[in-house]
């Protein structure tokens, strides 16, 4: 019988996920694709780590010996950066190779040239893995939601730092000690900046907009925080007032234009994402026929993410057209009013003792210093310019009114 001959570019948390699944569920693969499944090869960049790889398998840090060799299939590429990525996955598409990659850094600056090149070479790209790790939301919106048009996308796409911001509240541990357990589990990039400063999120941010809308704002406009200014004394603050931080990724149309926005934000009980906790990620989808769906998961690790590889490599292998979908134009989009007038919640920190301002809502106090206001966003830019308040938080969703301390619910100031 012949077979499907796979290479995998890197073998730290993802490709030895990948590699270890292929030989797991070999009886699976073997079985709906017609042909067995063999990793031919592994590319490194260390020879000299010791490694869990068959003696069969030419493991190597030169790219060139795996595009030479005699049958190459697929290549599943689970390494680092933009380059050497880019490069090794376009000579692939040209020696006529299908790719998959979980690589979002490089898939969000230069996918749409890996899928034009793919269709001209009339193979398949999978990219299931880049975002929101082992969540098939980019399945679901290419295959599932073809016909809706879809008005907003939001999502908690970085596990790390839904995992830092969990264990900071329910551990009290700190920052530095939970970013080194998400270190440890296999969970943050090789540079965290990626993760905790918001720019993993924000391609994966980017990756979806394609999808979902056929298009992408432009990257300059695209508010982009991570978690590192949100301390455990916010946390608790938050807590008390029956709130818990998430790390945010939107994109919505508004008044005809893309906006999105990758940061921290306050959500309570009644919204979908307070109860997605540690490396949990989720994906909530509003569309006009389906209405809102959320899709929620593991959005990192070593088998979560070789679960969308692998689903991918059955994807490519039964040669489904994945190139087609990142939609090169443009589908009519619900388009939101900009409304700058509307009233939404804020929790605001460091506020100055008496601060007064008769349009602004307080609607409860934790502290003297921390407070849920409801304010326009124009009022509370007036109010950061002129240094009222140290910071302040989005409250998403319908805010509940399930205050501890009854004497300081709405009160206008
Ligand atoms: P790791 O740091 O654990 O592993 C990276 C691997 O790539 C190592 O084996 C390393 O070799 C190899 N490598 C790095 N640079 C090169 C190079 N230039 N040439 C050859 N080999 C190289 O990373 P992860 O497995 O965590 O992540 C891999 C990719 O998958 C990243 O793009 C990441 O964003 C993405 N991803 C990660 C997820 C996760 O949960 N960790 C989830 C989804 C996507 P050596 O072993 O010799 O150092
Ligand atoms: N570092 C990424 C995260 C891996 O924590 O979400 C999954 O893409």
């Amino acid at each position: 019988m012949s077979v499907i001959k796979v290479a995998i570019l890197g073998f730290g948390t993802v490709g030895e996920g990948v590699y270890k699944t292929i030989q797991s569920h070999a009886e699976e693969l073997e079985g709906l694709l017609g042909k067995k499944v063999v990793v031919a090869a592994v590319l490194i960049r260390n020879k000299q780590k010791k490694r869990n790889i068959d003696n069969d398998v030419l493991i190597t840090s030169d790219f060139n010996e795996i595009l030479s060799l005699p049958q190459l299939d697929v290549i599943v590429e689970a390494i680092v950066d933009k380059e050497p990525p880019y490069t090794f996955l376009k000579q692939a598409i040209q020696k006529g190779c299908h790719v998959i990659t979980a690589n979002k850094e490089m898939f969000a600056h230069h996918g749409n040239e890996l899928l034009m090149l793919a269709e001209k070479h009339h193979v398949s790209v999978g990219y299931e893995a880049t975002v929101a790790g082992g969540i098939p939301v980019i399945q679901t919106l290419r295959q599932l939601l073809n016909v809706n048009r879809v008005s907003h996308v939001q999502g908690i796409l970085n596990g790390t730092s839904n995992f830092i911001l969990t264990e900071m509240r329910e551990k009290k541990q700190s920052f530095a000690s939970a970013l080194s357990l998400a270190q440890a589990k296999g969970f943050a990039e090789a540079d965290p900046t990626n993760d905790v400063e918001g720019y993993d999120a924000f391609y994966k941010t980017m990756i979806l907009s394609r999808i979902a809308f056929g298009d992408e704002p432009n990257w300059e406009d695209v508010e982009r925080e991570g978690i590192t200014s949100i301390s455990s004394e916010l946390i608790e603050a938050a807590e008390r007032l029956n709130l818990r931080f998430k790390h945010i990724a939107s994109i919505s149309k508004v008044g005809g234009q893309l906006k999105a926005a990758v940061k921290p934000a306050l959500v309570g009980k009644s919204h979908p994402f307070y109860s997605i906790e540690g490396v949990e990620n989720a994906v909530n989808v509003q569309s006009d026929i389906v209405g809102s769906i959320t899709l929620q998961g593991p959005g990192a690790g070593m088998f979560p993410t070789a679960s969308a590889v692998i689903e991918d490599l059955v994807f490519v292998c039964q040669d489904q057209p994945t190139n087609k979908n990142f939609k090169l134009t443009t589908t009519p989009a619900f388009s939101k009013e900009i409304q700058e007038d509307v009233k939404e919640f804020w929790l605001i920190h460091g506020l100055s003792k008496n601060y007064r301002n008769p349009s602004i809502v307080f609607v409860s106090k934790d502290t003297e210093e921390t407070a849920i206001i409801q304010a326009t966003r124009e009022e509370i830019d007036t109010l950061m310019n002129q240094q009222k308040a140290r910071c302040y938080f989005q409250i998403l969703g319908e805010h509940e009114r399930a205050y501890k301390n009854d004497d300081v619910t709405i009160a206008v100031l």
